[in-house]
């Protein structure tokens, strides 16, 4: 009988610790998913240090999983079966369930939080698209706000789902910080949904941002870059949506604040608690990235854009090594910082 391991979090701020964990089991609608990769996400750090999140000690948390099917739920077995590989977004973050967290031998995910990963892509690969990809079209296609957390608004920028044909561009989005793995993800859904974006990384990030579907980059250490973006967006004639700032620190909240006031006001879509006192024609949010908005998507649209590469493995993994050992050397690359690229450990 298989035997399940998780790298456990005992208390917020100390080290994870690998230990035994009881072996989960499908709900009717999951799936357990013994996992073949799994990937490192900024809030994982938070999650370490603070303990945001959780609900339950000692806790298992991680949000990204690929792997072969172990169980299918009953009310699951119409889509999955047995076998099939997988990439999973796991939600220990809503749940607080151990079973729910992704830095384990098994973990359980929701099957309409799943799709079937092609034969020909790699689970190291295919475990960078989870989270980031809900993350993404909950930044896009929310039509009501909703609860980002006590008191704060989620963004609902309305734009259609991506599709597989997607018609041209009538309308212009900036994603600032489209390098990292939030940032590219949502070029890449946006573009796909029929969005030009204007996109916001360093120079050597400018052709990984254009793979990923942004119509122009501009560099964000160039003095002039706020003039560039807002000269580029007036320019291109569409109409304008708004920013997704996958960044939101305060030095972005100034600059895209400047560059709104320039272009007449639109959506601020930040993947942190908004700025103060934004102006009337400003409407800002915080995304939360576990929504019923991507079910759809993740139903029609992952394996079939996946199979057909216009839904890309972006950024590429870095594989830090193998086992839950190597989780925490992980965290601590992912708090040094990455530039587009996922930390990824095999299991
Ligand atoms: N609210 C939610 O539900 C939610 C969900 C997911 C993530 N998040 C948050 O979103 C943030 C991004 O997460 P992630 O995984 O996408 O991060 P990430 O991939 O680790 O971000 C690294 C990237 O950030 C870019 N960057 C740093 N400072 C920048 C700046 N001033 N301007 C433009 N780009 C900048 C770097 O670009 P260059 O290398 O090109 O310089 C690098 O590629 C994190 O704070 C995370 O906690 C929130």
């Amino acid at each position: 009988m298989a035997l399940n391991k998780a790298a456990w979090l005992r208390q917020a701020n100390s080290p994870l610790e690998v230990g035994d964990a009881p072996m989960p089991t499908a709900g009717p609608t999951e799936l357990v998913v013994p996992n073949a990769a799994i990937a490192i996400n900024p809030i994982d750090c938070h999650m370490q240090h603070a303990g945001v999140f959780v609900q339950r000690w000692p806790a298992i948390f991680g949000c990204d999983v690929a792997g072969e099917v172990h169980e299918v739920g009953i009310e699951a077995r119409g889509r999955f079966k047995k076998g099939d590989r997988i990439i999973g977004h796991a939600i220990n973050l809503v749940s607080g369930r151990p079973q729910d967290g992704a830095f384990a031998l098994f973990t359980v995910v929701p099957a309409d939080k799943a799709a079937i990963l092609p034969d020909s892509i790699p689970f190291t690969e295919g475990v960078v698209v989870s989270f980031a990809f809900e993350a993404a079209v909950c930044a896009l296609s929310l039509k009501v706000p909703g609860t980002a957390m006590p008191g704060v608004a989620t963004p609902a920028l309305g734009l259609p789902y991506p599709s597989l044909e997607p018609a041209a561009p009538s309308k212009t989005l900036i994603v600032y910080g489209g390098s990292s793995s939030v940032g590219s993800m949502t070029t890449q859904i946006a573009a796909a949904a029929g969005i030009e974006v204007i996109s916001i990384t360093s120079e050597r990030n400018f052709n990984f941002s254009r793979s990923c579907g942004a119509a122009k980059v501009f560099d964000y250490h160039d003095t002039a870059f706020v003039d560039k973006v807002i000269e580029a967006t007036k320019s291109s004639g569409r109409e304008f949506v708004g920013i997704f700032d996958a960044i939101s620190t305060p030095e972005t909240y100034a600059n895209g604040l400047t560059m709104l006031a320039k272009l007449g006001g639109g959506h601020l879509a930040c993947v942190h608690p908004p700025p103060d006192n934004v102006p009337e024609n400003v409407v800002a949010g915080m995304i939360f990235a576990v929504d019923d908005i991507a079910t759809p998507v993740w139903r029609d649209y992952v394996t079939p854009a996946l199979r057909a590469g216009k839904l890309k493995c972006l950024p590429p993994p870095l594989i830090v090594g193998k086992g839950l050992e190597k989780v925490q050397e992980a965290l601590e690359k992912c708090e040094a910082g990455v530039s587009a690229m996922k930390l990824v450990v095999e299991l």
